[in-house]
């Protein structure tokens, strides 16, 4: 990336010190050639167990046929907040959205016990199906956990560990259907069949690949980070299901473990190390912490801290709030990049509602400079990824159904990722990143009507 000078004198200082949050062009290059490894690592059956990137067959196959009739629900899990959603599917309306509600997870719960979570998540459901008046019907639902699992079928997953800031005890190496399925049972007020349980990225890639066939993979930008491609069976030793006429499947690689066993040090930053050591995966999800929502806020005022003890920035200025960590939410990265160079209006609001006095106008140039570093490191490094998996799949046009937080509100982010992919892509291969408002939950409820459509054919021919 070049450098652009952007202050006079003891800024040159602070653009130095910030420098190894800059990648270089052969930086990213390297990212990508060491992923695509990783990921082969993964795929091979041999090597699978000592893979960061796990690459987790899905049992996700059939898109919907237009014969699915009735209302769906979806659960989607995985970030501050959960949302539950209503969907009808029939003749006349190919998908509408019939509800949505979010609820808050709050921190208490995130991090008690898989008990205190499925038993608070049922009660929403609860709530939510009274509120619609859809109580009284058998309602099959499309769960969409979005952590690491091991998938033994549609309706088994065991968590293999928790991520983003998440840990209720008693759920590692439980199937979580079977978990919210008994928290459901145990209320004895609702009628909700688990049909299927699934990843973000999953039921993104099946929300777009529903109306977009050239739609291969699913990626989630948000308080974490993932993708999911369509790999051709051949190549997936670990693939142990049927095998049908497409000899594709999906799979999850969360990647977010990238890095784990130390193949990204050469770009990590003391500023990365110290944020890890913070969290409760320490030493786990490593590319994740270099790019997701849960990090980015926390990453720059690492930064802004360590410049202003080094006297680059807020001289005359007091900001002990900022030494507080998660003071600086990554939301705000996306506010002060919002407006243009010139107008730091936003930036100085954002600053004095943080408390630090006393701040100069150069003081807000610098602090808008530190997220534009952060933003644009994170935005290349998934484009590495993305690019990886395009290159991987090889298909004459690839197009990325993309969703998450940090993606849809950043004003930069997708048209960073985008000019990086082109550059790193095989020449001749083209690419379009699809935008899946909603996705995961819409294709979890997708998935949950298959499912059922399925099982009531093989009802009728029994
Ligand atoms: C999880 C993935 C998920 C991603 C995006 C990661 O922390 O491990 O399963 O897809 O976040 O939500």
């Amino acid at each position: 990336m070049e450098s652009v000078k952007v202050f006079e004198d003891a800024a040159a200082t602070l653009e130095e010190k910030c420098s190894n949050l800059i990648l270089s062009n052969k930086d990213i290059k390297r990212v990508s050639t060491i992923l695509l490894k990783e990921i082969e690592i993964g795929l091979c059956k041999e090597t699978n167990k000592i893979a960061d990137i796990k690459c987790y067959p899905t049992y996700v196959r059939n898109l919907p046929n237009g014969k699915e009739k009735g209302k769906f629900l979806a659960l989607d899990l995985g970030g501050t907040n959960f949302r539950v959603l209503l969907i009808q599917l029939g003749e006349a309306t190919p998908e509408k959205e019939f509800a949505s509600r979010e609820f808050p997870l709050p921190d208490l719960i995130r991090n008690s016990s898989g008990e205190v979570l499925f038993d608070h998540i049922a009660e929403c459901l609860a709530l939510f199906v009274k509120e619609f008046k859809v109580d009284k019907e058998i309602l099959p639902l499309g769960f969409t956990f979005s952590f690491p699992c091991r998938q033994e079928g549609l309706t088994k997953a065991k968590l293999v560990q928790w991520t983003k800031g998440f840990t209720c005890s008693g759920v590692v190496g439980h199937d979580v259907a079977d978990l919210l399925q008994k928290a459901i049972h145990k209320r004895d007020d609702v009628n909700i069949k688990i049909m299927a349980v699934l990843n973000d990225t999953t039921g993104t890639l099946m929300s777009s690949a529903y109306k977009q066939p050239d739609c291969k993979i699913g990626l989630i930008i948000g308080t974490g980070t993932n993708a999911c491609y369509v790999e051709k069976v051949e190549n997936m030793e670990l693939w142990d299901g049927e095998s049908d006429n497409s000899n594709q499947c999906i799979v999850n690689t969360e990647w977010g473990a990238f890095g784990d066993s130390g193949s990204l040090e050469f770009i990590r930053t003391n500023f990365d190390r110290a944020l890890d050591s913070t969290t409760p995966n320490c030493g786990k999800q490593l590319y994740e912490k270099m790019i997701s929502g849960k990090y980015l806020g926390e990453i720059v005022r690492r930064v802004l801290v360590y410049l202003a003890k080094e006297g680059l920035i807020f001289n005359n200025s007091s900001y002990v709030r900022l030494l507080e960590a998660d003071t600086f939410k990554t939301k705000l990265l996306s506010e002060i990049e919002e407006k243009p160079e010139n107008d730091l209006s936003d930036c100085k609001r954002i600053l004095e509602e943080l408390g630090i006095t006393n701040f100069s106008q150069e003081d807000c140039a610098k602090v808008r400079y530190v997220c534009q570093l952060v933003s644009k490191r994170a935005a290349f490094m998934v484009a590495a990824g993305v690019a990886t998996l395009i290159n991987k799949i090889n298909e004459k046009h690839t197009v990325v159904a993309v969703d998450g937080t940090l993606y849809r509100k950043h004003p930069h982010f997708r048209h960073l990722m985008a000019q990086k992919i082109k550059q790193l892509i095989r020449p001749g291969l083209t690419f379009e990143l699809m935008l899946s408002e909603d996705g995961s939950g819409r294709g979890a409820a997708l998935v949950a009507a298959v499912a059922d459509r399925m099982d009531r054919e093989e009802t009728n021919r029994n």
